[in-house]
């Protein structure tokens, strides 16, 4: 393979800003606490940062819905900012990307506003408005993602017809089927692309595409509202102004759940560079379906199809909380940094996956988001409370939802003199990726080693080794064929270095590296 290009050769790290750092004592994460830990990122080794959106916005979807594309919301800072965390993190050889959401804004963005004023304004056709169905009701019986929302229409007093919203009330779709839509938005990359910006994660891509007569949608059947035949153009045309920049990425968020669909967006050269499998987020604990995913990506991808690996965001539980079977949640959450980091394809690291944090517990009177997704999204505990306060040193003040239980051992603070932690752990399997061109561009085998353990081979020229994590809450026994060298273990308690040919028995969801001699 040629020389691999800067995502495929690190993991990229998402930062949720309102909840990695507060420079400001509001309870709420800002860009300029982001630039004060940038050494954290560093340590990491990142190769680039995703930011969720910073864009001003009323916060109904705490930034999903953007009511300008083009500037940073006060909560979060200043345009001249967020310049100053691009050059920072240039300075120290991280990329950027910035969190692009096409598929709606907000409805305090200006373009809604003129669309919602009159039937005939300028802007009514940049947004999906339709007549009430015959008998009267919403044009069709598209649902809304978010379950508590229901229907995906609102009917507008002031105009008498219904607008699309695929997610809250507060965030109208977008008309992608007209040209000024496309150009406008296209616009917006450029913007960004021209102040510096490395690429962008796309919200929520394969819904840029939807059936133009907005036929309902019926089970078992492809869906009207999403991923129509139209995505392959959209998603070229895109990538046409991406590619007038020199070395930027695409990376989209793409929850489809037939994997074919899925690389297809990543097929051809001319698309998307990356996709998030969600099929791998939603995996039980179990050695045969991670095997499974990993082959049918392999089986479906082109050769130049690289695989994009995360098993945690903003809206889906940790796995320290969603794995904790058996007493096993922070075991296993040290074996999900070892998959994310050995496996082909590039590595999604969440903010506080590499403190192996499980989902902070919310009281009723604190819930904040539509969804259920507070959990995941409580703010990183920096230093221990017992010495920086309540706000563990993600604030002075009070922070806008509540942090881990356990912030006094799980900080960074504590993580970092701790060689036993898991921030020590993520950081040496970063160390060995860096260092290891196999580790990056090998060739992959998955190998047959039994019911429990996940193995699999890398090869580059003579240069072999083996992963395998065992997902049994009991040890189970890796055999191998031939004298090996252990480089890591997930588990601290492991001596590394040389082993004999016959095997190893690993402990309860240990993860280990090898090198094949
Ligand atoms: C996906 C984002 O990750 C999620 O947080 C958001 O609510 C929806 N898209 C809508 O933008």
């Amino acid at each position: 393979m040629s020389e691999p290009s800067w995502w495929q050769r690190g993991a990229i790290y998402q930062i949720y800003p309102r909840s990695f750092s507060d420079s400001n004592g509001d309870g709420v994460g800002d860009l300029t606490g982001i630039i004060a830990h940038l050494d954290h990122l560093a340590a990491l080794r990142v190769a680039g940062v995703w930011l969720s959106p910073i864009y001003p916005s009323p916060m109904a979807d705490f930034g999903y819905d953007v009511a300008d594309y083009c500037d940073v919301d006060p909560v979060f800072g200043t345009l001249a900012d967020l310049d100053r965390l691009v050059a920072e993190c240039h300075q120290r050889g991280i990329k950027v990307l910035l969190d692009w959401v096409p598929n709606h804004t907000s409805d305090q963005h200006p373009w809604f506003v003129a669309s919602r004023s009159s039937r005939d304004n300028l802007k009514r056709d940049w947004y999906v408005w339709r007549d009430a169905a015959l008998g009267g009701g919403p044009p069709n019986n598209w649902r809304s993602a978010f379950r508590a929302v229901g229907g995906a229409w609102t009917f507008d007093d002031a105009t008498g017809q219904w607008y699309l919203h695929s997610f809250e009330e507060e965030q109208p779709d977008l008309n992608w089927e007209n040209p000024e839509v496309r150009a406008a938005m296209h616009d917006v990359l450029r913007f960004w692309l021209d102040r510096g910006v490395d690429g962008f994660r796309i919200d929520v891509a394969h819904m840029l595409a939807k059936d133009p007569a907005l036929g309902d949608n019926v089970p078992g059947q492809p869906p009207h509202s999403e991923d129509w035949p139209t995505i392959d153009e959209r998603l070229r045309e895109i990538r046409r102004v991406v590619d007038e920049y020199p070395d930027r990425m695409l990376v989209g968020e793409v929850y489809l759940f037939d994997l074919r669909r899925v690389v297809s967006y990543v097929s051809g050269g001319d698309k998307l560079h990356l996709a998030h499998n969600f099929v791998f987020v939603k995996l039980p604990w179990s050695a045969p379906a991670f095997r499974a995913a990993i082959d049918d990506f392999d089986a479906l991808a082109e050769a130049a199809s690289w695989p994009a690996w995360f098993l945690a965001n903003h809206d889906h539980p940790r796995a320290a909380s969603r794995f904790d079977t058996d007493g096993q949640g922070e075991a296993r959450a040290r074996a999900v940094a070892l998959i994310l980091y050995a496996l082909r394809g590039t590595p999604f690291v969440y903010q506080g996956e590499e403190l192996g944090l499980p989902d902070a517990e919310i009281p009723p009177d604190r819930i904040v988001d539509v969804d259920g997704r507070d959990p995941e999204r409580a703010p990183i505990p920096w230093r221990p409370p017992s010495v920086a306060g309540p706000g563990a040193g993600f604030t002075t003040g009070e922070p806008w939802l509540p942090l881990v239980a356990d912030a006094e051992q799980l900080c960074v603070e504590a993580q970092e003199s701790d060689p036993r932690s898991a921030l020590a752990l993520v950081r040496r399997l970063a160390d060995l990726r860096a260092a290891m061109p196999v580790l990056q561009t090998g060739v992959q085998t998955t190998l047959d080693a039994g019911p429990d353990v996940l193995a699999w081979r890398r090869q580059d020229g003579d240069d072999r080794v083996l992963t395998a994590v065992n997902f049994a809450p009991a040890s189970g026994n890796l055999a191998l064929d031939g004298p090996a060298t252990l480089l890591l273990s997930t588990d601290p308690d492991r001596a590394l270095g040389p082993v004999a040919g016959g095997g190893l028995e690993l402990a309860p969801s240990e993860g280990v590296l090898l090198r094949l001699l």
